[in-house]
C-alpha cells in the first residue's frame, strides 16, 4: 500500500510557492521581437526550480513549459570547446574580460580581433568554431549530447526558433565574418553560425536549466543521472565567466545584488549556481532592457537573499 502524498508541503516547496504568487505580480518587461519566432511567445510564462546536488528538485509554476535556451547555452558550449582543445587553444581564440556592453556587441579586443569573452555573441560564435567533429552534423550531435548530459535528458531543437534565427541573424552574420577576418574563425564563418544558431534553438524547460545549473554546482556530474557532463577541471574557467560575464551589462550589478555564477537568455530563462549545492532555473520571458528576465533577475535577488547565497 502507498502512503498519499503528504498535505504539507516541505519548507522551500512552501517558500517557492510563495515567491512564485509574489512574483507573479511583477510585470515589467517586454519579450524579446528581433528574432520574429520569439514574439510569438505567451509574456507571462513563470516557472522556478530549484535543483540540489543530492538530487532533490523542487518547482513551481511554468516549470514544464518548453521555451529556448538561447544564451544560456554559451557557458556549455564553452565547456564543450575547453573540452575539445584545451585551455591554452581557447584562451587564444577568446578572452576572459567582461565587456560592460550588450551582449550582440562587436565587442573584439583592438589588435587580435579575439572576442572579449564567451557569454557575449562574438565569443559564443568563436566557441563555436570550437566544437570538434569533422562534419556540421557531428558537432552539432556534440553540443546536443552535452546540453542533454547537463540536462540529464535527450533535448532537441526548436526548428521554427531556429529558421527564424537563421533568416534574420544578420548582425551575427557579420560577427562571424569580422571573426573570419581576424582568423578567429578558420574558413567560413557559416558552419559556426549556423551551429550559434541551432544552440540557441534548444528547447529546455525550466527543470532543465535547474538542473544543468546543479550539474555545474555539482562538479559536472548530473545530480539524478550520475553522468558526467563535463570535465571537471574546466567547471572553474566556466563559473568565473558567468560570474563576470554571464549577466552582460548588468554583470557588475548582479554580482553585487545576487552573488552566484549566472546566465541569462532571450528566451526568458535564467540560471544561477550555488558551487557544491544547488542550482537555480527561472523562466520568465517578459525581458529588461538589457535582454535579462525581467522577473528572472529580481526573483534571483530575492532568493539569494533570503537564503544568503551570496557567496562573499
Ligand atoms: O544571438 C542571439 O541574438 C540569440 N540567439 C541569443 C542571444 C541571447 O540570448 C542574449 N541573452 N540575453
Amino acid at each position: 500500500m502507498s502512503l498519499p502524498p503528504s498535505a504539507t508541503p516541505s519548507p522551500i516547496q512552501a517558500y517557492l510557492d510563495t515567491l512564485h504568487r509574489e512574483f507573479s505580480g511583477l510585470t515589467a518587461g517586454e519579450v524579446a521581437t528581433y528574432i520574429p519566432e520569439l514574439a510569438k511567445v505567451a509574456p507571462d510564462g513563470f516557472g522556478i526550480v530549484l535543483a540540489t546536488v543530492d538530487g532533490q528538485v523542487y518547482e513551481v509554476g511554468d516549470a514544464r513549459h518548453a521555451f529556448s535556451i538561447q544564451s544560456v547555452s554559451k557557458p556549455f558550449v564553452y565547456g564543450i570547446a575547453l573540452e575539445d582543445n584545451g585551455r591554452a587553444r581557447v584562451e587564444q581564440a577568446i578572452g576572459m574580460e567582461p565587456t560592460g556592453d550588450p551582449f550582440n556587441a562587436i565587442s573584439l579586443e583592438p589588435g587580435t580581433g579575439r572576442p572579449l569573452n564567451p557569454m557575449i555573441n562574438a565569443g559564443a560564435i568563436a566557441a563555436a568554431a570550437l566544437v570538434a567533429g569533422t562534419t556540421e552534423a557531428a558537432r552539432l550531435a556534440r553540443v546536443l549530447d552535452a546540453l542533454s548530459a547537463f540536462a540529464g535528458r535527450p533535448l532537441d531543437i526548436d526548428q521554427a526558433i531556429f529558421e527564424s534565427e537563421r533568416d534574420t541573424g544578420h548582425r551575427n552574420r557579420a560577427i562571424g565574418h569580422m571573426l573570419r577576418n581576424y582568423g578567429i574563425v578558420d574558413g567560413d564563418p557559416e558552419p559556426a553560425l549556423g551551429l550559434y544558431f541551432r544552440q540557441c534553438a534548444v528547447r529546455v524547460d525550466c527543470r532543465d536549466l535547474a538542473l544543468m545549473a546543479a550539474t555545474l554546482a555539482n562538479g559536472g556530474v548530473h545530480p539524478a543521472t550520475g553522468q558526467r557532463a563535463v570535465r571537471s577541471e574546466f567547471i572553474e574557467p566556466m563559473l568565473s565567466l558567468m560570474t563576470t560575464c554571464g549577466m552582460y551589462d548588468y554583470s557588475g550589478s548582479w554580482v553585487y545584488n545576487v552573488g552566484l555564477p549566472a546566465k541569462s537568455g532571450v528566451g526568458g530563462g535564467i540560471i544561477a549556481v550555488l558551487p557544491g549545492q544547488l542550482g537555480i532555473g527561472v523562466y520568465s520571458p517578459r525581458l529588461d532592457e538589457r535582454g535579462n528576465s525581467a522577473r528572472g533577475v529580481a526573483v534571483c535577488r530575492r532568493i539569494s537573499a533570503d537564503l544568503g547565497l551570496h557567496f562573499l
